[in-house]
């Protein structure tokens, strides 16, 4: 399993079908916090299982501490061609502002460049400021809006970050 540690002590591996349900819990954690103005969908455990499964989706977990004890973060990006796009990322209330989500993008971007990917391409809530801060110091422009993207009518930004360079 391919594991990585960044200098902060996060902890960066794929997940397996086994963190499925684990999966589920982050997601419904990392986005209950009200930071964000317009929630993501609610994702089950099922859910999150065909996405582990699906060849095309890259699934990281994040962890911190001895023993990878704590969950602390993930990530869904999905290939489509050589281009793939962010599905979601979230990282747990109390250990924000760490590091854990650049190390989670980070990670991505590398994996998905190893495997011939040229752009991910990131959709985020225009109101999401810390959202877009972490994608533009990873280097993501923005190149485009879908205007009343969800569903109360908010507006969504659309950032690209080239892997190529
Ligand atoms: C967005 C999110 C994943 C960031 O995770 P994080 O681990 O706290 O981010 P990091 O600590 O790696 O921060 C990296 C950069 O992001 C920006 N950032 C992070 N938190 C920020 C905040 N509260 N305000 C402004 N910028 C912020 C900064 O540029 C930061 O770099 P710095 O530490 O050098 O200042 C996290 O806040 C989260 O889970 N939010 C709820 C879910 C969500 O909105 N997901 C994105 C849409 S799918």
């Amino acid at each position: 399993m391919t594991r990585h540690e960044d200098a902060a002590g996060v902890r960066i591996r794929r997940t397996t079908p086994f963190d499925a349900a684990l999966f589920a819990a982050l997601h419904q954690s990392c986005f209950a916090t009200g930071e964000q103005s317009h929630q993501q969908r609610a994702w089950d455990e099922a859910a999150m299982a065909q996405f582990i499964a699906g060849p095309s989706t890259l699934c990281l977990l994040a962890t911190v501490g001895a023993e990878d004890a704590q969950p602390a973060g993930f990530l869904i990006a999905r290939a489509a061609g050589d281009e793939a796009e962010l599905l979601t990322i979230g990282v747990v209330a109390d250990l924000r502002k760490r590091g854990v989500g650049r190390a989670l993008l980070r990670h991505a971007a590398e994996a998905l460049k190893s495997s011939g990917i040229r752009a991910l391409f990131l959709e985020v809530d225009e109101t999401n400021a810390t959202a877009l801060a972490l994608y533009r110091q990873l280097g993501a422009e923005a190149v485009g809006r879908r205007p009343g993207y969800y569903e109360d009518g908010g507006d969504a930004a659309v950032l690209r970050l080239d892997l190529q360079s």
